[in-house]
Parts: structure tokens; C-alpha cells; sequence
């Protein structure tokens, strides 16, 4: 029995069967109206969490990494620091707190600037050109497969310096680490079976060795024979072990990947669901900055990130006590009514839009926020340039995951202009 009593009793946003079949809105939008910081038990022993659900108190809760710490527990709900030996070994920039994690940011950031990001618009345009040429040939089309999942993937490959005879593979293990919870990704089951032997492993599985090793190879590689890309900085830095390069690099793979290939696939869904927008758009296309910015809202591709407090405090008035947990879900503050007017209404003139798909502010800011808007932008305006209607065309598949808000697959018909 946890030492504190569950604000919300019937309400259930864990379990992956649900994420499964959907998104858990209804309970979601009940949590901002009556408890929005609200105490979770959990199962198996874990301590339970503070659920923060509106958009405000996530904002709190970013902007203060003193009180709310990323590294004293990691960013998932995995009690890290019951094992500090799995805590230290899969330590990324991610679950460390200021100074050191300037310190290590620094090292790539030059990199991820707008202005550094602009840089790849004409090739992000020749790729997502092809990639839609090839998908208008037959107008039946999982769109996930043909779309979504590749184009981030070719570009955070050209940026990290993975030769594109090995992307295929090397991201076929990065949705096995990420998607740990969904049978169609991973042999082994976190939230099922017994994963302790994996435990100092990211996300506690055997796949991010395959990673690991991967990586270390490239880097071999770029340390002997230096390019432009950002394994050869990582390559030539003597700030970062071998393994902390290694985990640095799984970093960069999944979250360069598969969050932007979400904010494309529930795009290409919305823009399915409200044709008027799509056509508006093609009317206006002075909306696109503010149409980017509704679709990253609207996609909420990171579910949740977890911080725990360091010292007592108070969200909300309510009482928070060093060492709980605090978790923040984005996909409900992007959606709440007291910041957005009528959120479930997809808006491609909504301005202002201050979503938190990226998280709401404070150091951990996202490192490739600008690279996912050039990704979803120029994806947005290319299909204006090709295609008249997208429809629905069977049910989307979902990933098991409370932790990324995915599909895995989505038939749609495309009808080119
Ligand atoms: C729509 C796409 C994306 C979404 C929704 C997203 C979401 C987020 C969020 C919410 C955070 C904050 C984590 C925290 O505060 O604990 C974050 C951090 C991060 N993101 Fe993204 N991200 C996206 C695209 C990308 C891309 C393209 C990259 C490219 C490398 C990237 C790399 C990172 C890294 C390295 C961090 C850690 C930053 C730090 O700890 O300082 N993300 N992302």
C-alpha cells in the first residue's frame, strides 16, 4: 500500500491495453477538471506518482529543475534510483540535471540551432518529395510505412552520419528499445516478463546493445576518418566514455525518429478528419508556421516525461514531499480547455499555440525541436502541392505504449490534385 491515498480512485491512464486501443482523453480531461495533481498508486511495488495534467502546472514543473530533478530518478516511471549501478549506466544529457547537463547539451546543441536546422531544408524537401511521389503511385498507401517512419529516419541519419545502408537495421533495434511494451516490436515484454538481467540497459532491453555496438563501430570509424556530421564531434570528444557515447547516440536515435514520425502520421490522420483544413491551407499558405504548430500540438507524440521532487514543496496547493515522483503528460496540457480554445478541434490558424509538445520549457527544452518543425513543415507543404483529399481507408493501429503516442500503421487513400 502506497503511504498516500489515490486522488483518483477509477481512473486508469497507465495500462498499455489502453493506450493501445486509444488515447485516454475522457479520464485525462476529468484529472485537469477535478484533480490535476493527482496521486497514482501503482502496481508491483512501485512508490506511485503525482499525475500533473494541466497545462500550467507542467510548465511549473519544467521550468523548475531544482525542485524537480531529472537525474535523481530518470525521466520514466522506472525507479531509478532504487538502482543507482542502472541509473549511472544509462544516464543520458536527458536524466541529468544543470551543471552538468550544459556541460554535455553543449557539446551537440551548435547543431540543432534554427539556423543550423535551416541549413537542411533543400535536402528535407527532396526527401519528403520522393518519399510522397512514391506513396502518390499507388494511392492506397500505409502511410506509416511509405511516410511517416521513413523520412524522419533519413534525416536524422544524414545529421548523425548513418550510412543509409544501415538505417533500416539500426532503427528496426531502436523500436524494439523504445516500443518495449508492444509484441509487434519486442521479444521481450517490459510491463510482462521478468527484465532484471537487462536492467542496466536503456529501457531495460537486450536490443540497445545491438545499438551500442553499432554505434562504437561508427565511431571507430569517424575517429580515424572525421566528416560533418555529429558522430564525428561525439567521435573526437574527450569529455564522453565509451559508454556514455553509446547511450548518447541511442539518445539522439530515438528521439531524432520516432516522435517526428508521429507528428507525421496523426497529421496525415487529422488532415484526413478535417478536409477543410487541408484545403484552407492550400488556400493560405501564409498559415504554415501556425499549421506546424497545431499539428505538433495536436500529434502530442511524447506521452509522458517523469522529473521527482528534491525537497518539499507545493503544486497547485497541493502538498508535494521530496522524493515523489512527478509526472508530467504532455498529451493532456496540449489538449486542455483553459489554454486552448475548443483543443479537440483541429486549427490550423490557431494563434497563439502555446503547446508543450516539446516540452514546456527549462533546460531539458527539446535538443531537435527545430529539425521536427522543418520535418512536419515541409512535409505539410508538399502534400498541399499534391495532394486534393486524404482518406481514411481502415482502422489505424496503435503501439502499445503509455510512453509515445504512435501508430503503426494507417491505411489511407490519397487522391492527388
Ligand atoms: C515532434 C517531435 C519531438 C517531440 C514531441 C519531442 C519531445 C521532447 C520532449 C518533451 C523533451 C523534453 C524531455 C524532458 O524534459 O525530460 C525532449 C527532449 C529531447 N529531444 Fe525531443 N522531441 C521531438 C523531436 C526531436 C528530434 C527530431 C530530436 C533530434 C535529435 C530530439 C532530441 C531530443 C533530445 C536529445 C532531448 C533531451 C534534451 C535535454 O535533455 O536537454 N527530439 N524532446
Amino acid at each position: 500500500m502506497s503511504r498516500k491515498q489515490t486522488t483518483a480512485p477509477d481512473i486508469q491512464i497507465l495500462d498499455n491495453d489502453i493506450w493501445a486501443e486509444r488515447v485516454p482523453h475522457p479520464e485525462f480531461a476529468v484529472l485537469r477538471a477535478r484533480a490535476p495533481v493527482a496521486w497514482f498508486d501503482e502496481p508491483d511495488g512501485n512508490s506511485g506518482f503525482w499525475a500533473i495534467t494541466r497545462l500550467d502546472n507542467l510548465v511549473e514543473v519544467h521550468r523548475d529543475h531544482r525542485t524537480f530533478s531529472s537525474q535523481v530518478g530518470g525521466t520514466e516511471l522506472e525507479e531509478l534510483e532504487k538502482d543507482p549501478e542502472a541509473r549511472e549506466a544509462r544516464r543520458t544529457m536527458l536524466e541529468t540535471d544543470p551543471p552538468e547537463h550544459t556541460r554535455i547539451r553543449k557539446l551537440v546543441s551548435r547543431n540543432f540551432t534554427r539556423g543550423a536546422i535551416e541549413k537542411w531544408e533543400s535536402t528535407a524537401r527532396a526527401l519528403i518529395a520522393e518519399n510522397m511521389d512514391e506513396a502518390l503511385l499507388d494511392h492506397r498507401v500505409d502511410f506509416v510505412e511509405t511516410v511517416a517512419r521513413k523520412f524522419p529516419i533519413q534525416m536524422i541519419s544524414k545529421l548523425l552520419g548513418v550510412p543509409d545502408q544501415d538505417a533500416e537495421q539500426l532503427f528496426h533495434w531502436a523500436d524494439a528499445v523504445v516500443y518495449h511494451n508492444d509484441p509487434d516490436f519486442s521479444e521481450l515484454l517490459y510491463d510482462k516478463e521478468d527484465t532484471e538481467p537487462y536492467r542496466l540497459l536503456p529501457f531495460r532491453s537486450p536490443s540497445s546493445l545491438k545499438v551500442f555496438e553499432y554505434a562504437q563501430k561508427l565511431a571507430n570509424e569517424r575517429a580515424k576518418r572525421p566528416e560533418a556530421d555529429v558522430v564525428s564531434i561525439l567521435a573526437a570528444s574527450e569529455e564522453l566514455t565509451p559508454s556514455e557515447f553509446q547511450t548518447f547516440f541511442l539518445l539522439l536515435v530515438i528521439a531524432g525518429n520516432e516522435t517526428t514520425r508521429h507528428s507525421l502520421s496523426h497529421g496525415a490522420l487529422a488532415l484526413a478528419k478535417f478536409p477543410d483544413q487541408l484545403d484552407r491551407l492550400r488556400e493560405e499558405p501564409d498559415l504554415m508556421g501556425a499549421a506546424t504548430e497545431e499539428i505538433l500540438r495536436w500529434a502530442s507524440p511524447q506521452i509522458h516525461f517523469r522529473r521527482t521532487a528534491v525537497c518539499d514543496t507545493e503544486l497547485a496547493g497541493v502538498p508535494i514531499s521530496a522524493g515523489d515522483k512527478v509526472v508530467m503528460w504532455y498529451i493532456s496540457a496540449n489538449y486542455d480547455e483553459r489554454a486552448f480554445a475548443d483543443p479537440f478541434t483541429l486549427d490550423l490558424s490557431r494563434n497563439p499555440n502555446p503547446h508543450v509538445t516539446f516540452g514546456g520549457g527549462g533546460p531539458h527544452i527539446c535538443l531537435g525541436a527545430w529539425m521536427a518543425r522543418l520535418e512536419v513543415r515541409v512535409f505539410l507543404e508538399e502534400v498541399v502541392r499534391r495532394i486534393r483529399r486524404i482518406q481514411l481507408d481502415g482502422e489505424p493501429e496503435r503501439i502499445r505504449s503509455n510512453f509515445i503516442n504512435g501508430l503503426k500503421h494507417l491505411p489511407l487513400t490519397l487522391e492527388p490534385l
